[in-house]
């Protein structure tokens, strides 16, 4: 094999260009492809730029020729030669008028048959790229979507720096605390039987970094959370994390469009408009049954409840009485796209969300057909339709139910999905908002009490101070998040600031005095000792970068992610560690579960 010695790197391969003609270059990479046609052999040479072909014919060196007639696929070679413009152009790759003509070639290290082509496009299982993750990151979309997520950080750093912000590291062996997702726990071998939480988030990190005097913080910071995997959730994944003191959520905010414009402009070249527009929650729920509203398209939800609260079709009228709600979406000109077969899929779709149904109307060519309108009065009908603003070649879509949770999610996803199958979003329209007025509060089914919707931290909303321990159910939160195209970028808000105030927002959730002092006493503690007024947020990294990308899951954009039961499949982790260790770690394991990372996504 041969070796670098004397040999330096003059050029990357994908930036030669017509002009480069007539020099020589040195260039280093993997072997793309080999093509020996007798008296003539092509090798494109591929490195993180691109691809370049490498020429070699009969005047060549035969000892070179001959080396070049050994290549393979992903053999890494150098070579040095002449710049010079090809016979044969082809605009497919940005090198595609010139060709470098060997004089000099090494053969660096060999390759085994990848177990899938290197390519754009790959057409490869899922799983086998990430087995093969370090491979998968050879193709150039990996390669770009990398390097564009550096892009992003660097201009994250750069223009928090220049707005006054310290980059501070906070710890990733921290104190497990409830609310929120479950922590990672780490075993502690010096104080046995005692445990570290990874950190979900550096929230009360940086709360207390506020109360010491930094005024204005950042973090590129690695948060971990065990929860269910989805392509916008991984167990560990990257915040940039911010928190400001002294400063209310109009002036937080409008460093954050700057922020968001800059980045935009950088990467995309695409030019955001700014303020952004501000919605409260309320109104995101009632008109885009989401609190991530994607304002690219409209088929906004509107309630009928006043129109069927005394019809006679219990369907409608039932969940009104129960305290629910009946509500609609038009789907303008979408009646010619979902005849009947289509329409009772969507049905399907809107139970995977805990709706009982789909009732519809459809209006298609002169005709309507529907599946409630023979159990109400025509007046009730031509109300319905009316309040849809529906004509000839739409298709209306209701859901009932007594819980409004319901009825806001089935027909939330329902318009989106209905979006994406008939093709109407662009991937290239960013449109931004921020929902704002969160309820402090939500319920909980599962716990069957009220939890914190964003955090136990959050301001309530001045005027709804009072309604924090009488009230739940009505208090709002000074609480905001940065919605793109229907993805939570981020969020955030203002801190409570003052022992007695944190004290109730804990009492509100029905944290024991106890249990206050025990696990969050550092922070109701450190309260007392002048808390300045203070607030913040965080992005999900990995999801600015996805949509930047235009990629359609967090995973293409993380170099080394994990799959759906968060496994690493190219480590093969989690996996058992010998008893010697847990021994150490006085750690004693009563359940085994055999399971196979591949099994599952
Ligand atoms: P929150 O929990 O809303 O707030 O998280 C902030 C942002 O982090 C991203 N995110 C995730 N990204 C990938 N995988 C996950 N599992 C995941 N979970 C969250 C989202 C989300 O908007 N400490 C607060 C912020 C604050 O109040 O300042 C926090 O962590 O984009």
């Amino acid at each position: 094999m041969d070796n670098l010695q004397n040999f330096h790197r003059s050029h990357y391969c994908g930036d030669l260009r017509l002009a480069d003609a007539g020099k020589t270059v040195s260039l280093c990479g993997w072997v793309q492809r080999q093509r020996d046609l007798g008296g003539l052999i092509f090798v494109d040479l591929r490195d993180r730029t691109g691809l370049v072909q490498l020429s070699f014919d009969d005047s060549t060196a035969k000892d070179i020729f001959d080396k070049a007639a050994s290549l393979r696929s992903e053999y890494v070679v150098a070579a040095t030669g002449l710049v010079r413009e090809r016979e044969s152009k082809t605009d497919k790759i940005a090198t595609g008028d010139i060709e470098v003509y060997v004089t000099q070639l090494r053969l660096l290290a060999k390759a085994d048959t990848p177990p899938f082509e290197i390519v754009e496009h790959s057409k490869a299982n899922d799983m086998l790229r990430l087995k093969y993750r370090y491979l998968d990151l050879r193709r150039p979309e990996m390669q770009q979507a990398i390097a564009t997520r550096h892009k992003i950080t660097k201009i994250a750093r750069d223009y928090f720096d220049e707005n006054g912000f310290l980059e501070i590291e906070t710890p990733i062996l921290t104190k497990s605390t409830p609310e929120g997702a479950r922590d990672y726990l780490v075993p502690s071998r010096v104080h046995p039987g005692k445990f570290y939480a990874l950190p979900q988030s550096p929230q009360q990190y940086k709360q207390l970094l506020m109360l010491s005097g930094f005024d204005r913080y950042f973090q590129i910071a690695r948060c971990f959370r065990d929860e269910d995997l989805r392509a916008d959730r991984q167990p560990e994944f990257t915040q940039i994390d911010l928190e400001m003191s002294f400063l209310n959520e109009d002036e937080i905010m409008t460093i954050q469009e700057g922020f968001l414009k800059r980045v935009f402009k950088e990467v995309l070249d695409v030019d955001v408009q700014t303020p952004f527009q501000r919605m409260p929650w309320r109104e995101a729920m009632d008109r885009f049954g989401s609190d991530k509203p994607d304002l690219r398209f409209g088929f906004e939800l509107k309630d009928i409840s006043d129109l069927v609260k005394d019809c006679g079709f219990k369907v409608f009228s039932g969940p009104v009485a129960a305290g629910g709600s009946v509500r609609l979406i038009n789907i303008q000109g979408g009646a010619a796209a979902f005849p009947r077969k289509k329409i009772d899929k969507l049905g399907e779709f809107v139970k995977t969300y805990k709706a009982k149904g789909l009732a519809w109307t459809r209006l298609h060519e002169g005709s309507t057909t529907s599946s409630y309108a023979k159990f109400l009065t025509e007046e009730e009908n031509a109300a319905i339709l009316e309040r849809a603003g529906a004509k000839d070649g739409d298709l209306v879509l209701i859901v009932g139910d007594e819980k409004n949770t319901v009825v806001w999610a089935a027909l939330g996803a329902l318009r989106c999905e209905i979006a994406k199958q008939l093709d109407i979003l662009d991937p290239k329209d960013f449109r931004f908002l921020w929902v704002t007025e969160f309820p402090m509060f939500e319920w909980s089914e599962e716990e069957n009490r009220y939890m914190a919707m964003h955090h136990p931290f959050t301001a309530p909303m001045v005027e709804d101070e009072d309604k924090i321990l009488t009230d739940k159910a009505n208090c709002r939160a000074r609480a905001y998040d940065i919605v793109l195209n229907g993805v939570e970028l981020g969020g955030g808000s203002i801190r409570i600031n003052t022992p007695e105030m944190q004290e109730k927002a804990f009492q509100a959730l029905g944290i024991s005095e106890e249990d206050i002092q025990e696990r969050f006493g550092h922070l109701v503690n450190a309260f007392k000792f002048g808390a300045p007024p203070h607030g913040g947020l965080a992005y999900g990294l990995d999801r600015l970068c996805m949509l930047m990308a235009g990629a359609p899951s967090i995973r293409d954009v993380i170099a080394f992610p994990k799959v759906q039961n968060a496994s690493d499949l190219m480590m093969a982790c989690p996996d058992v560690v010998d008893d010697k260790q847990l021994d150490d770690l006085s750690i004693a394991v009563t359940r085994m579960e055999q399971s196979d990372p591949e099994a599952e996504q």
